[in-house]
């Protein structure tokens, strides 16, 4: 028994000097001083000894006991002292300066689509928006491409139902504005369009300002003459531009726009698919059937009419190599602009 009690006072003490942790307090106090604690467990087996040694054992257990007691009382107060301390450091400081949100920017199509309406509106232009969920009339009938035309093969659409569609194009709004005004006039209209497409120059969803320009005497010549202006004040110096003719069921006749691959500087890369050009847009003289269908004279008003791709400018004026790039929501690249 005596050498029970001092393996016991010796066992605590050593676990006493490793406790290190407030936590590992009530495992001390469960394990030695509890009520079913080796204490306990020692104190209950006096009754089995000598009566003759009862005493002088009961005395050794009671001091071993009370000296345990009070140095886990000590060591207890210790830890809670220290742990109140770090508590204290682990406190934040309040007079650190604090930490900025990050800002935002606007997406660069969105500043591309901007910049494009502001260069319009300084030379004229006032804008229209329509609806992204079009009818079939103003995306391809008023546009002279009716029904079974082979123009439409040409749009990917998607339907919506047989005469509702995701307009492929911000064509629609010329009919649209010359319908509702008369001329002469000068407007664009910036915009949302869809088409069933996808590669590195092509996205399903894309965004086009339309240009329509109506009045008497227009000439090829001055779409010529506006589209140059734009395309210095975009890029902010003089790139070579070609005007390629081309087919629209709705201009006649009909060109598409290119800029010399900034890319490649017209050598020829896999952006501009080695041609050394990018098209940005599709343009033209509007042609006399449209006048007819919105009830315009076309022996009194000529006009032009264009439709910009504002992604592929983007690509352009800021060197990317790839369209889709512009909607994968990479924080890296976003953030560059
Ligand atoms: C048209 O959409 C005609 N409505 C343009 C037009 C307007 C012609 C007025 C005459 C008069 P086109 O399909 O070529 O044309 O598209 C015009 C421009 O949109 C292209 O030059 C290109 O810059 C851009 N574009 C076309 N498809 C995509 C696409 N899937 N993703 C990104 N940009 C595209």
């Amino acid at each position: 028994m005596e050498k029970e009690l001092e393996k016991l006072e010796a066992e605590a003490k050593e676990f006493l000097s490793n406790l290190e942790e407030t936590s590992q307090i009530e495992d001390f106090r469960v394990r030695f001083l509890g009520r079913k604690g080796q204490f306990s467990t020692i104190m209950r087996s006096l009754g089995s000894v000598p009566a003759e040694d009862k005493p002088r054992l009961g005395q050794l257990a009671n001091t071993i006991k009370a000296e345990i007691e009070q140095l886990f009382e000590e060591k207890t107060k210790d830890l809670q002292s220290q742990s109140a301390h770090l508590g204290k450091k682990n406190l934040p400081d309040l007079t650190l300066p604090g930490r900025r949100p990050a800002q935002g920017t606007l997406h660069p199509v969105t500043q591309v689509m901007q910049e494009t309406c502001s260069i319009f509106e300084s030379l004229g232009f006032s804008v229209a928006e329509g609806p992204d969920v079009e009818v079939d009339y103003y995306n391809f009938e008023a546009l002279n491409i009716p029904a079974h035309h082979p123009a439409r093969d040409m749009h990917d659409t998607f339907y919506v139902s047989d005469s509702v569609l995701l307009r492929t194009h911000t064509s629609p709004m010329q009919a649209r504005v010359m319908e509702a005004q008369d001329p002469p006039l000068r407007v664009i209209a910036p915009g949302k369009v869809y088409r069933c497409d996808s590669d590195i120059t092509h996205t399903p969803m894309f965004h086009q300002v339309e240009g329509v320009l109506v009045d008497k005497n227009i000439s090829f010549a001055d779409l010529k003459g506006i589209l140059t202006v734009f395309t210095q004040k975009m890029f902010e110096k003089d790139l070579p531009l070609r005007f390629r003719p081309s087919f629209f069921p709705f201009t006649e006749p009909s060109a598409e726009v290119d800029i010399a691959c900034v890319m490649c500087n017209g050598v020829g890369c896999r952006v501009c698919k080695k041609t050394g050009w990018l098209e940005i847009l599709g343009s033209g003289m509007i042609d006399p059937e449209v006048f007819k269908m919105v009830g315009y004279d076309p022996k009194v008003y000529s006009g032009f009419a264009f439709g910009l791709g504002i992604e592929r400018i983007a690509m352009l004026k800021y060197g990317i190599d790839d369209i889709r790039l512009f909607y994968e929501n990479d924080q890296r690249f976003l953030s560059q602009f």
